[in-house]
């Protein structure tokens, strides 16, 4: 009797199963799916992309059109590579599109997805969005650190004149100056300075930004092929923990310092920084959702690395084309001499007047676009996108690598030349599909007004203050334009330059 009941419960759930993958292969036979390599069994088409992906994946998109579906894994994709799919994602269907996978790195790196860029799309998210807007990059409060800005700068160009004529790191110099001016605004102090109580020392607080952007970037296995994560087949989880750790402690020590002072002040505690702001949130109990310690250290941490890594990794990209075309720099040194003069430094007021400097600006973005397929996004729902169907919880990534190379878009798009952007109104505010290097829609980079006016006002004093040349055993041709592929897209080789003094000597005492 108990065997007869034990093969009937058997049964129906056999048959519940078949049920359900019959369904299943109904629905997706159904489905009228982007066009895409066929993928194969558990890699999916994962043996087609490279250490670069973008770049395999354009290669695809030129056989496949600019919509296409890929499966990573066991995981589908799908991939815009034209200014049509971008609108179609980033704006038509912006809601269905603005939520973000779930990656190892959201998990490991992030307190568990607590921070803004890999939150899912929720009241969470919202809320830090609003906060974004509101409070920390409000014209108001981002003016009211202009003077953190220029301080660095001059930092900046008082270093590159002491190592005139020597061969320089380009990028050290860069991302030093804007740590500096991201650390002193969202921390209120730099935290790094080489001295003794310092927490953490300069170059291995930027080898951690660097170690997380990477990181956040990756093709880990365990996120296209989830059975396999466990065993972390390419070590990338256990390098994410071990950031998270050291990264765990700077902030929490930035926190504890900023709570203490909070207290010491009483009364008469004025908000500072951002962190001051941020925290100060965190007490409001009126907030729809709360903000707690590990939210604040999440956001903290977007911050800084959103500020440090991506205008450094341009402007190096800038000096790099400029130094291969060198006839470009003296167009710009044309316009600073006219409009700013040599007797001083460009101010970010002085920006406007700058069309042939914000024209490199906006080449450079075009062709090194620091993140080439913004970052990963996820559909909500089921959706159509150009007839095709798009199922619920497919990643979606917008090329804005293959845009900008787009021929139908771009005169020989392969060529770095700022002059196609004279008279243009082209801007990079997410509003031009062809130009879309802080991406758009409602997860377009928060942070995007402090970026440009950043990379603006580095690339403008760079040129206005200093000749550029390759170091003398090497030629134009033979610079290294190779990049790595990350959350950021940086150079694999980092530019090595020399720079001069243009400007009288007297300029330079700043
Ligand atoms: C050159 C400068 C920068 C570039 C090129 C850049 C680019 C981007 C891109 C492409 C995205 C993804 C957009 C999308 O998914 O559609 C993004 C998101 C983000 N960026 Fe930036 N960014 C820059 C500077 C900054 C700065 C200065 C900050 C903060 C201080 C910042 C913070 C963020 C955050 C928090 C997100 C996630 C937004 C979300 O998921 O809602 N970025 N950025």
């Amino acid at each position: 009797m108990e065997s007869t009941s034990w093969v009937a419960y058997a049964a129906a759930w056999l048959g519940a199963l078949a049920l359900i993958l019959l369904s299943r292969h109904l629905r997706h036979r159904k489905l009228n799916l982007p066009p895409g390599p066929k993928p194969w069994p558990i890699i999916g088409n994962l043996n087609l992309i490279s250490q670069l992906p973008h770049r395999s994946i354009h290669a695809l998109a030129q056989k496949y059109g600019p919509i296409m579906y890929l499966k990573f894994g066991s995981h589908p994709v799908v991939v815009g590579s034209s200014v049509e799919m971008a609108k179609a994602f980033l704006k038509t269907h912006d809601v269905t599109f603005a939520g973000r996978p779930k990656f190892a790195a959201g998990k490991h790196t992030t307190y568990n997805y607590s921070d803004i860029t890999w939150s899912p799309y929720g009241p969470y998210w919202r809320q830090a969005r609003k906060m974004c807007i509101m409070e920390l990059f409000s014209a108001k409060r981002l003016e009211s650190y202009e003077y953190i800005r220029k301080e660095e700068m001059n930092a900046l160009l008082r270093g590159l004149f002491e190592s005139s004529n020597t061969n320089i790191l380009l990028k050290d110099h860069l991302s030093t100056v804007s740590l500096n001016v991201i650390s002193r605004m969202v921390l209120g102090k730099k935290y790094t300075d080489e001295s003794e109580d310092s927490i953490v020392s300069p170059d291995e607080f930027k080898k951690m930004l660097d170690e997380l952007f990477l990181l956040s970037g990756v093709l880990n296995i365990g996120d296209s092929i989830p059975w396999l994560d466990f065993l972390d087949l390419q070590g990338y989880i256990k390098r994410m923990k071990a950031l998270s750790k050291k990264l765990d402690r700077f902030l929490e020590h930035v926190l504890d310092e900023h709570i203490a002072k909070r207290k010491a002040d009483g009364e008469d505690f004025v908000a500072k920084d951002m962190v001051d702001v941020l925290l100060q949130l965190a007490d409001d109990p009126d907030l729809e959702v709360k903000l707690e310690r590990h939210g604040v250290k999440a956001f903290t941490q977007d911050l800084i690395a959103g500020g440090t890594e991506s205008s450094a990794v341009t402007v190096e990209w800038a000096i790099s084309e400029l130094l291969k075309k060198p006839e470009f720099f003296k167009k710009a040194t044309e316009e600073l001499d006219r409009v700013i003069g040599r007797e001083r430094w460009v101010e970010e007021k002085d920006i406007v007047n700058l069309p042939y400097v914000d024209a490199i600006a906006k080449e450079t973005m075009r062709l090194h676009p620091v993140a080439p397929m913004l970052v990963p996004r996820l559909s909500r729902e089921d959706c159509q996108v150009a007839g095709y169907d798009i199922p619920k919880d497919t990643r979606i990534l917008v090329s804005v690598w293959a845009i900008g190379r787009d021929p139908q878009l771009w005169d020989n798009p392969e060529e770095f030349c700022p002059d196609r952007f004279l008279g243009k109104d082209i801007d990079v505010k997410g509003q031009d599909f062809e130009l879309l290097p802080f991406g758009s829609g409602r997860r377009m980079c928060p942070g995007y007004s402090l970026g440009i006016k950043v990379i603006q006002a580095s690339l403008a004093n760079l040129l206005h203050g200093f000749t550029w040349r390759l170091p003398d055993n090497l030629k134009e041709e033979d610079l290294n334009m190779e990049e790595i592929f990350g959350l950021s897209t940086p150079k694999k080789f980092p530019l090595v330059a020399v720079c001069e003094p243009r400007l009288p000597p007297h300029v330079y005492s700043l």
